[in-house]
């Protein structure tokens, strides 16, 4: 493991948790992912189920956590199942999880090899009524391959077709919106190696070099910090950040063009997710400067809001607001065009076109809707950018925001502004 495991403490509370929330006569089963793969004898890195290492902690595929509050023997009510070691394995790819280490890392204290699972599944489910299973719910998840979740559901209502099923996504979205403080603390280690590589490619960054070079010293940094991306990087310079998801990162940086890097470490599987926009040649042109400056105070203004009792509907609204004079302000949209917009399209869409930010955790684009009311603890994004595509200019500020009365910046010293970025570049 290439970061510091937390505690098995926030693991047992977590599960402590969930169980106060399932029905009476309820059993709840979660799955780690699947491995998948890449080509003949190759698998992309895994990425464990965010559920899954949120209940147990546990970062390898194959394991199944199984809470049976209501069961009459004590050492079945939590059980985690994880794969036996064999030679071939340790040959090829090394040790799992002993019974021990799975155990000192969730906290569970029945720990059972994989080939006890039906067996024990048959005891805990003659016990219960209805069963709590797991699905990504979030609403731009789709994919065209039945993930473990489903293929497992499929089998449980075929295996036991007279128990009732329930969503387990409402109860462990609850729990997973508000952070604990060792979240919080695993979410500020990233941000920190988000600033450290961030620094680094202040010192680096000119004309000529390439966008995928930038790329390579962030990687370098977390990596060499046992992280790594939480996403996929994007930096993208000149016209290229006015694409959203632009992520080829091929290009040359040119002389007098900006560069938009939105990238952000993961620690311990919980992710920053960080946007800055700097002058290649470590300069701003005035024009640069003035949409930079607007673009700035809108990410001041929206942190600011990031408080208890209000909703990301309500909040992106108000940005918008905002965004609008600014729009103004730049000459980008005219009065008469805002006075005769139609609600559905209005006239600072052409420039600002996605929204103020999203919730973050395990997960970079993290559990919740935009209905859901902040609280404290809660993290979310704060991320206003303008895209000008005829004059070149793309520019996103992207910092992480713990809700609070006071909202706690977690991204407070990574660089943001121009006088700082230019002095770092050394261009002051
Ligand atoms: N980096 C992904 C996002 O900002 O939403
Ligand atoms: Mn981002
Ligand atoms: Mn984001």
């Amino acid at each position: 493991m290439r970061y510091q495991p937390l505690p098995s403490d926030l693991y047992i509370r977590n599960r402590a948790k969930l169980t106060s929330m399932m029905k009476h006569g309820s059993m709840a089963i979660v799955n780690s992912n699947d491995e998948m793969p890449r080509s003949g004898d190759q698998n992309f890195p895994f990425k464990q189920n965010s559920d899954m290492f949120y209940l147990t902690g546990l970062d390898q595929e194959k394991c199944i956590l199984t809470i049976c509050p209501s069961h009459p023997v004590e050492s079945l009510r939590e059980v985690i199942f994880t794969v036996k070691t064999n030679d071939l394995m340790v040959t090829w790819n090394g040790y799992k999880y002993t019974l021990d280490e799975a155990r000192q890392l969730s906290g569970v204290r029945t720990i059972k090899w994989l080939d006890e699972f039906d067996m024990t599944l048959k005891d805990q489910m003659s016990r219960v009524q209805t069963v709590y299973l797991n699905q990504n719910e979030y609403i731009k998840y789709f994919t065209d391959v039945p993930s473990r979740d489903t293929r497992f559901a499929g089998k449980m209502k075929t295996d036991y077709p007279v128990h009732s099923y329930e969503r387990l996504a409402p109860l462990i979205t609850s729990m997973r919106l508000v952070k604990e403080p060792e979240e919080i603390m695993q979410m500020q280690k990233a941000c920190d190696l988000t600033n450290d590589g961030f620094r680094r490619i202040l010192d680096f960054v000119k004309p000529g070099i390439m966008e995928y070079e930038v790329e390579a010293a962030f990687t370098h940094e977390f990596s060499r910090k046992g992280a790594g991306h939480a996403y996929q990087p994007i930096v993208a310079s000149g016209r290229n950040a006015c694409v959203l998801h632009y992520v080829s990162n091929d290009k040359p940086c040119m002389d007098g063009d900006l560069l938009l890097l939105d990238v952000g470490a993961e620690y311990g599987n919980y992710c920053a997710d960080m946007s800055r926009t700097i002058p290649v040649n470590g300069k701003f042109t005035p024009r640069q400067r003035q949409v930079y400056e607007a673009v700035l105070r809108l990410m001041n203004a929206g942190m600011s809001m990031l408080k208890p009792g209000v909703t990301n509907e309500k909040w992106h609204a108000e940005v918008c607001r905002l965004m609008e004079k600014e729009l103004l302000g730049l000459g980008l949209i005219t009065r008469a065009e805002v006075e005769s917009q139609d609600a559905a399209s209005p006239a600072f869409f052409r420039y600002y076109m996605h929204g103020t930010g999203h919730f973050l955790g395990l997960d970079v684009h993290d559990v919740g809707s935009r209905q859901d009311v902040f609280k404290k603890g809660m993290v979310l994004t704060c991320e206003p950018g303008i895209y000008i595509p005829e004059e070149g200019i793309g520019i996103r500020l992207e910092n992480d925001v713990m809700v609070d009365d006071i909202p706690v910046n977690l991204m407070a010293h990574i660089p943001v502004d121009p006088d700082e970025i230019e002095e770092l570049m050394g261009r002051r």
